[in-house]
């Protein structure tokens, strides 16, 4: 079973450091004191986590990990959503987010737009609020799917 389980600022992160610590090489930051985390379960075991913060007029979201071992199986995607449906409930104006070139790929499917300039190993990336769209439906391509509403 996967599970998703929010942390506010200043709860708890044991159960999740592990996994930022297996992914990133880093543990806990001044950061995490005015973040929300997510951390996903899948039958119990610490998976996959991210956050998201206020800064500037933006919510960020960040440091979105996957244990390789958990890698392709979608919780990445779960992450994203939850971290997208965080911001959205808040009325988020924007949503920004600094992603790896190779995985700008990932964000894009969401929504998530490139913004020019910058590094170019490091991209901002950036969706207004009113865009985030989590309905699994409107962007796949198939077209015979018993899921999909007619019209
Ligand atoms: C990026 C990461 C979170 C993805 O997690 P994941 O659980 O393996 O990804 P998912 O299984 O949820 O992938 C969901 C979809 O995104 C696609 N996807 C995954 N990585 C992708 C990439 N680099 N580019 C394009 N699409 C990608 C998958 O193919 C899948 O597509 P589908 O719905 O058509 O099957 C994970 O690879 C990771 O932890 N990377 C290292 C940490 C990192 O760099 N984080 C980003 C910094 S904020």
């Amino acid at each position: 079973m996967v599970q998703g389980k929010w942390l506010a600022p200043g709860e708890d992160l044991s159960l999740l450091l592990p996994v930022r610590e297996a992914v990133f090489g880093r543990g806990t930051d001044v950061r995490d004191a005015e973040s929300w985390n997510v951390l996903v379960l899948s039958d119990s075991v610490p998976a996959a986590t991210g956050r998201i913060w206020w800064q500037d007029g933006a919510f960020w979201l960040g440091d979105l990990a996957v244990l390789e071992e958990y890698r392709r199986r979608h919780l990445g995607d779960l992450v994203l959503r939850l971290l997208l449906y965080k911001a959205q409930s808040h009325s988020a104006r924007e949503v920004r987010l600094i992603s790896p070139a190779d995985l700008t790929g990932f964000f894009s499917r969401l929504g998530l737009q490139e913004q020019p300039g910058g590094n170019p190993r490091f991209i901002e990336m950036m969706i207004p609020g009113d865009q985030i769209d989590l309905d699994t439906c409107s962007r796949c391509p198939k077209t015979n799917c018993p899921n999909r509403q007619p019209g």
